[in-house]
């Protein structure tokens, strides 16, 4: 990674250039800088960002220079099948800025989830941009433009989690922590976090887990059903992205249960199960992209929570950063030292 000056033209029809004030460092971008996601280099890398509107292009009408705005990655097109059918937040037609920043050579940058925000100012669609309450800190309101939100909207929107329900949670690094947050807030009974590490486990502890899993000292699927009358928990929630703790998850949750994979794989990675075990458990197997949330349904509605007191959104902050920070932020999330490191400007 290299910090380097960056073209970033003036927003056309439909586009806007936000002033990043804030921008999470998330796995996913160390995805992309190993090639995890694809070859498109070079990344403009950077995805969970908060900032101010600085200019708008023709026909943005909802949207002006001085609003304060979290960066989401799925604007909606509301003209798919998916947002016709009234799913907006599946919409299969999601979109990013047309205009390409490029560097000064005029090398076009392939933007991290269509934002790159590990830059003073970038480029977006204006449906990219979602209003909030400018109360909200950006280092932690940015964190729901991507991690956050993925693991709250994982346990609340896909995992539909309700009163009384068990979750576990695998993986409790940002977004997993999150998806904690997010099972205690719709009214989880039991949640279990699991994870190989135990300062992760004491976060998840600290963020409302009832019960905490080592797996690298016990077995998950078994320490599971252990906690939740030897069932399996309601919704298991897999937020690594492996086919191992897949596995655990597909055989930690009761009959009838729900999987929801959140973590996301890396092209090479397969997974074999029994059919008939696929059958005899029923419930349902489901993907969430980014927590299946609705940004202007979601962001205003939990950054007044955050307000209230209510969403502890500064727990998932572990440090701030500069922006020649990231290298090292990456081998601090590899070594498992923080949930987010936040790039403020
Ligand atoms: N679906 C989405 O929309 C979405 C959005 C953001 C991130 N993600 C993905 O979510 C995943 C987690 O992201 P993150 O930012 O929280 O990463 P992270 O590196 O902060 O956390 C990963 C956690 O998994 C734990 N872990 C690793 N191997 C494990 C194992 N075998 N068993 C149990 N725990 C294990 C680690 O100790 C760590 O705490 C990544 O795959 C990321 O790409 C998905
Ligand atoms: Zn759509
Ligand atoms: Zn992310």
């Amino acid at each position: 990674m290299e910090v380097v000056p960056v073209v970033v033209p003036d927003p056309g029809p439909g586009e806007a250039v936000v002033r990043v004030q804030a921008c999470g460092v998330c796995h996913t971008d160390l995805h992309y800088r190993e090639g995890g996601i694809n070859d498109e280099f070079p990344f403009l890398l950077g995805h969970e960002a908060a900032g101010v509107v600085e200019s708008v292009g023709e026909g943005v009408e909802d949207l002006s220079p001085g609003d304060y705005v979290i960066l989401n990655w799925r604007a909606v097109c509301g003209r798919c099948r998916a947002c016709k059918r009234g799913r907006p937040w599946y919409c299969f037609a999601t979109h990013n800025a047309k205009q390409k920043m490029t560097l000064e050579d005029g090398t076009e940058l392939s933007p991290a989830l269509g934002i790159g925000a590990f830059a003073e100012k970038t480029l977006v669609a204006a449906g990219q941009c979602t209003k909030v309450d400018p109360a909200a800190s950006p280092a932690a309101a940015g964190l729901l433009g991507c991690g956050v939100m993925a693991g709250l909207g994982a346990a609340i929107n896909t995992g539909q989690v309700g009163r009384g329900d068990s979750v576990a949670v695998i993986g409790c690094g940002g977004v997993g922590n999150a998806a904690v947050v997010g099972s205690r807030l719709a009214g989880a009974g039991t949640i279990i976090a699991v994870d190989v590490d135990d300062r992760k486990l004491a976060t998840a502890q600290r963020l409302g887990a009832t019960h905490t899993v080592n797996s690298r000292e016990v077995d998950a699927v078994e320490a599971i059903r252990g906690l939740t009358g030897g069932n399996g928990a309601d919704v298991v929630i897999e937020a690594v992205g492996r086919p191992e703790t897949y596995r655990q998850a597909f055989y930690a949750r009761d009959l009838a249960g729900t999987v929801v994979l959140v973590g996301v794989p890396t092209p090479e990675m397969k997974l074999e199960l029994p059919l008939l075990d696929v059958f005899g458990r029923g419930g349902a197997l489901k993907s969430s992209w980014y927590g299946d949330c609705l940004p202007e349904r979601d962001f205003p509605m939990l950054i007044d929570l955050y307000l209230q007191g209510r969403l502890d959104l500064d727990a998932f902050v572990s440090e701030t950063v500069p922006l020649d920070g990231v290298e090292e932020a990456f081998a601090r999330m590899q070594r498992g030292e923080v949930l987010r490191s936040v790039v403020v400007f």
